[in-house]
């Protein structure tokens, strides 16, 4: 038995004998040194990179609390709205595991988008780290499910109509729409049924397709290396004596005391609103949906949560043509899909936002803010925007949103179309060789 013969691991104390007992039948001390210990990482990743770290950590926050609601959760049309309530009244700390849940949820939403701005900012999704940006799309794509399928399960008006309002946007694909939506509901209406699958969704299939994602990520990260706020290759000066790279320090223990940091803020931050806003005033637990779903009461306004609202702003805003109204679901589905085109889309010498140009400054700036606003507008009641899908001409202030709306979906969309143009016409500043912190 050759695998016996490896070394024990070198830790005093008494673990020693159970740790060389695993290692010597499990790769783990190779896998703690070449993922955590002797994983190099840049010597100057700043504020922005704790995004990736606390994404994980709310993903097991999510897990956990989501666990413990499903103990004392109903999937079904008539118990599904009381179970929840049971949670929140009669379950000891079942208010607090909901509350976790729900603004788990948010928060989720909170530290993705500021850790794709971060891999957008410092160009972390060019060569060689397409493939990481991918699987982190892929994530995105799987949390936007995910969410969506959570909020059907309290089963209030906004759930269930904020269902009906996206499964019908299936109805809007040509020939096959119709079938396609009933399909997806297993009804001609959103029921029992619906809520049955969708709680399958939600609480197995998505979240072992995020995990394996999440996995993919990490390893493909682990591959490359991490970017870093200058954008330069740490791997490509190594330390001739040591071999690791000069301007890299050691994951374990520097940047796992420096993340501990960032965790102890974000759960104060957590904290705070779990215990004293969790519904942070309609925007993360919506008023409407404290009341039971009712297939024939429509709510006068239906939104959906927050970090969907800059993409239900693009539907809203284009106008159907040849009596089609399926364009505003392209345009939707475009705007995310597109992200997937980024490392492509590039054609920089300077991947960090440090060392671009003007131009690229100037429409990386009008992107962020357009996505902001168009969030913003799409939160707004429709009486500010005018029929569903038609299209509104500037008849008074009332439907100047729609129109504000049209434009910043083409802001959004030009960072993406111009960047092969823009990116390649720049003046750039210099890229330094080494990191400079
Ligand atoms: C559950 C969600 C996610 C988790 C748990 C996660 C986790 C991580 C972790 C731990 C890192 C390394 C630390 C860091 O760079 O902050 C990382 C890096 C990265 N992630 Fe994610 N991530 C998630 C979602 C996403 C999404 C949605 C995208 C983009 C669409 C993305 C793109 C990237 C990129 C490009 C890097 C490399 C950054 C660099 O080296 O500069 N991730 N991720």
């Amino acid at each position: 038995m050759a695998v016996l013969n490896k070394p024990p691991v070198t830790t005093a104390g008494p673990l020693n004998g159970i740790l060389t007992w695993v290692d010597q039948r499990f790769p783990l001390m190779a896998l703690y040194k070449s993922q955590v210990a002797e994983y190099y990482a840049p010597k100057n990743l700043n504020f922005w990179y704790f995004f990736g770290a606390l994404s994980l950590v709310v993903l097991v926050i999510q897990i956990v609390s989501g666990i413990f609601l499903t103990m004392n959760y109903k999937p079904s049309a008539s118990e599904a709205f009381a179970s929840v309530e049971y949670i929140m009244r009669d379950v000891p700390g079942g208010w607090l595991i909901r509350y976790i849940h729900s603004t788990g949820a948010s928060a989720f939403f909170v530290v993705v988008y500021l850790h794709m701005c971060r891999g957008i900012m410092y160009g972390s999704y060019r060569k060689p780290r397409e493939l990481t940006w991918i699987f982190g799309v892929l994530i995105y794509l799987c949390l936007m499910a995910e969410a969506f399928f959570g909020y059907l399960l309290p089963w209030g008006q906004m759930s269930y109509w904020g269902a009906q309002v996206i499964i019908n946007l299936f109805a809007t694909i040509p020939i096959i729409g119709e079938d396609l939506s009933v399909w997806i509901r297993g009804d001609y209406n959103v029921s029992d049924a619906t809520l049955n699958r969708f709680f399958a969704l939600h609480v197995i299939a998505l979240p072992l397709a995020l995990l394996g994602l999440v996995v993919a990520h990490l390893m493909a990260l682990h591959e490359t290396g991490s970017n870093n706020p200058d954008g330069v290759e740490i791997h490509a000066d190594l330390d001739p004596k040591t071999g690791t790279p000069r301007d890299g320090i050691p994951f374990h223990p520097y940047y796992t005391v420096k993340d501990l940091v960032g965790l102890a803020v974000f759960l104060i931050l957590f904290s705070a609103v779990v215990f004293f806003a969790p519904e942070m005033g309609g925007y993360f637990l919506e008023y409407n949906n404290f009341v039971p779903a009712d297939p024939l009461t429509t709510p006068a306004h239906i939104a959906p949560v927050w970090y969907f609202t800059p993409f239900y702003a693009m539907l809203r805003a284009i106008p159907s043509f040849f009596n089609m109204q399926v364009w505003g679901v392209i345009v939707m589905g475009a705007a995310v899909v597109i992200l997937f085109a980024l490392p492509w889309l590039d054609r920089g010498r300077a991947k960090s936002i440090r060392y671009r140009g003007p131009i690229y400054k100037s429409f990386f700036a009008a992107f962020i803010v357009s996505f902001l606003i168009l969030g913003y507008l799409g939160v707004e009641p429709t009486n500010v925007w005018g029929e569903f899908g038609k299209a509104v001409p500037i008849v008074g202030g009332d439907y100047v949103a729609t129109w504000v709306a049209r434009v910043l979906t083409a802001v959004y969309f030009a960072f993406f179309f111009l960047m092969p143009w823009y990116t390649s016409i720049d003046k750039e500043k210099p890229v330094p060789s080494r990191v400079t912190s």
